[in-house]
């Protein structure tokens, strides 16, 4: 990616105080965007300020993808500050709860949707006026589990599936209107989310024997990719849906047989 991809675009990444949004934040500031990322904790946003490449414009706003009045209040704020929005990186998810429908309660349920769904609708809903008077784009970071199930995250996969659809939803909706939608899938990237499995000799073997490249992704390697859409390069990409998952979903489930 060239340095100046994104000079005088304006970006904003929900849930950019770490892993896989905290990436993509650096990586869009390094090609020259000014970036607002988006987190509910000032310590791990302020880190990721710290990290920022040398020169580059990345900004911190404290804020709850699931409160509706503060997201769409934000999102405009942004616009307004900075005179456009070209991208918006719905980004910011909950796993937790785990466990299947007769684990779960409702007030758990509800927090996996509400920051993965209801975050994703109101971030997008306040981002659309704004794409559409520059031609922007939204990336969805999604999930291998919105592509399939998992076993015991059912809220997780009901969330993520949402989002899958909606991202297609969005880029039949508003691709006429010259804004593009799309998403990216990742699985096993190391972060804070997945720390607790990867801690774990035995999922780690269990997940490694699946996953074709038999290693676990870094952040950065899914920001490269949510970069690339949001990018002069995929102008004409929309609606699609890219793996970024070492070709884990390339397998059809069976064991090694041969
Ligand atoms: N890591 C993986 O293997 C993997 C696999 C598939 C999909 N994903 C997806 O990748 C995305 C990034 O996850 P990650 O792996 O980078 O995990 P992460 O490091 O835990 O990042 C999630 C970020 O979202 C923020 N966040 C959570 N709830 C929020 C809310 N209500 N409002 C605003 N920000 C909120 C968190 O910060 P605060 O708590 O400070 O707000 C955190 O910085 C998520 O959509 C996740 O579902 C990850």
């Amino acid at each position: 990616m060239a340095e100046d991809t994104f000079t005088g675009k304006v970006v904003i990444v929900t849930g950019g105080g770490s892993g896989i949004g905290a990436a993509t934040a650096h990586r869009f500031a390094a090609g020259g965007a000014t970036v607002v990322i988006i987190g509910r904790t000032q310590a791990k946003l302020d880190k990721v300020m710290s990290g920022a490449p040398t020169g580059s414009t990345l900004i911190a706003r404290v804020g709850d993808v699931s409160d509706e009045e503060e997201i769409t209040g934000l999102v405009d704020a942004v616009a307004q500050e900075h005179g456009r929005l070209d991208t918006l990186v719905n980004n910011a998810a909950t796993c937790e709860p785990l466990g299947t429908v007769s684990d779960i309660d409702a007030t758990g349920w509800r927090r996996v949707m509400s920051t993965d769904v209801d975050g994703v609708f109101f971030a997008s809903r306040a981002a659309l006026p704004h794409l559409r008077a520059v031609g922007g784009s939204i990336v969805n970071v999604g999930s291998a589990s919105g592509l399939g199930g998992d076993w015991g995250l059912a809220a997780y996969n009901a969330a993520k599936g949402a989002v899958t659809n909606l991202t297609n939803a969005m880029a039949l909706d508003h691709g006429a209107e010259g804004v593009r939608v799309n998403a990216v899938h990742p699985s096993m990237i190391s972060t804070d989310m997945t720390a607790g499995f990867l801690q774990n000799d035995a999922i780690v073997a269990a997940a490694l024997n699946r996953v074709p490249m038999q290693r676990f992704g870094e952040p950065a390697e899914a920001a490269s990719v949510i970069t690339f859409l949001a990018s002069p390069a995929a102008s004409y990409v929309n609606g699609a849906h890219i793996r970024v998952d070492g070709g884990l979903g390339a397998s059809n489930g069976n064991p090694h047989i041969a």
